[in-house]
């Protein structure tokens, strides 16, 4: 990594108790510096700014649209999801989906089945809408609800994507293992989480410099402006990773996780400019089925003499 990210911690990946021990995101914590409990009776963790992503929404796809890293990650995104197949009429879904820009490209990929976009805020959903209907997408579902609050059956999704989200939720190691019961047998996850502290500052650097090339100073200048009110949940995001209220991981961590949820991995890269631990695995078939697909590809006169699954 080119010195994007600055480990304000020495490299934890798990996150601090918000009180001494208290488990967060389902682990056991040694109390942490920044836990001490201030003059004004709070942790520093219960005073950090809490992520408005109502304040974000209003700037989200502005800087999106001048990120060019951010671009290559839905491009990424179309190739990795645009290789499934899903069966006509089944059912993916894309949580923490923000104004879209994912689920939507499902939606886009595969008009013959329905993505249900998930996420808490009803202003990051209300933009996604609009988008949807600007598209004329009409195989959308628009949810607004917490992640903790979102259920669904087993195995009755053929895929699952989580884009820059996973991170924000309270127990995202228990999303990943309830993700991979709602998958049917061979379904797909595509998973891309940031797993180091952001160095907004540098991003910010980054995403003006990209801004300048491609529209000038002045037009920089004024996004930049416009911008300011998503920079600086960026900072607060940055914060609360730093405190450990956001999930950090490596690489390795984050691959873990979803092979402790019984999927197998079949990517798993470091992205998004080094920030980012991209996953994409797939919910075994059972030995059954995989003898049958097996068969399938079998010449008639081997498929005769074919041993049958133990
Ligand atoms: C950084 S945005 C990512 C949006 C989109 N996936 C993308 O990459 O453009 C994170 C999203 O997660 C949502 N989110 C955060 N915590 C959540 C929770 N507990 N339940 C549901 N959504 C949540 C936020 O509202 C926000 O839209």
């Amino acid at each position: 990594m080119n010195g994007l990210y600055r480990p304000i911690l020495p490299a934890r990946t798990e996150a601090p108790a918000t009180q001494a021990g208290a488990p967060v995101n389902g682990a056991p914590r040694s109390p942490h510096p920044r836990q001490a409990v201030r003059n004004d009776g709070r942790t520093a963790f219960e005073a950090l700014p809490d992520t408005d992503w109502t304040g974000y929404a209003t700037v989200y796809d502005l800087i999106a649209a001048h990120n060019p890293a951010y671009q290559d990650l839905v491009r990424r995104f179309r190739d990795i999801a645009g290789t499934w197949s899903p069966v006509p009429g089944s059912r993916l879904v894309d949580i923490g989906a923000g104004s879209g820009n994912f689920s939507l490209a499902l939606a886009e990929l595969y008009p013959d089945c329905t993505v249900i976009h998930l996420d808490g805020n009803a202003e990051m959903n209300a933009i996604a809408a609009g988008k949807a209907a600007a598209r004329r997408l009409t195989n959308i579902e628009i949810r607004t609800a917490d992640i903790d609050a979102f259920h669904l059956e087993p195995g009755s999704v053929a895929g699952v994507t989580a884009v820059h989200a996973l991170y924000a939720f309270p127990d995202p190691r228990g999303v990943v293992r309830r993700l991979s019961e709602w998958l049917t047998p061979g379904g797909h996850v595509l998973a891309c989480d940031p797993g180091r502290v952001l160095d907004t500052g540098e991003w910010a650097r980054y995403i003006f410099g990209a801004t300048v090339r491609r529209h000038g100073l002045v037009r920089a200048v004024r996004l930049y402006v416009r911008a300011l009110a998503g920079l600086r949940q960026n900072r607060h995001i940055a914060q609360r990773q730093s405190a450990g209220s956001y999930w950090l991981h490596t690489l390795d961590e984050f691959r873990g996780v979803f092979g402790d949820a019984g999927l197998e991995v079949t990517t798993a890269i470091v992205t998004y400019r080094g920030c980012s631990d991209l996953v994409v695995a797939r919910k075994p078939l059972p030995a059954a089925a995989t003898h049958d697909a097996w068969l399938g590809e079998l010449e008639p006169w081997a498929r005769a003499v074919a041993p049958t699954p133990i």
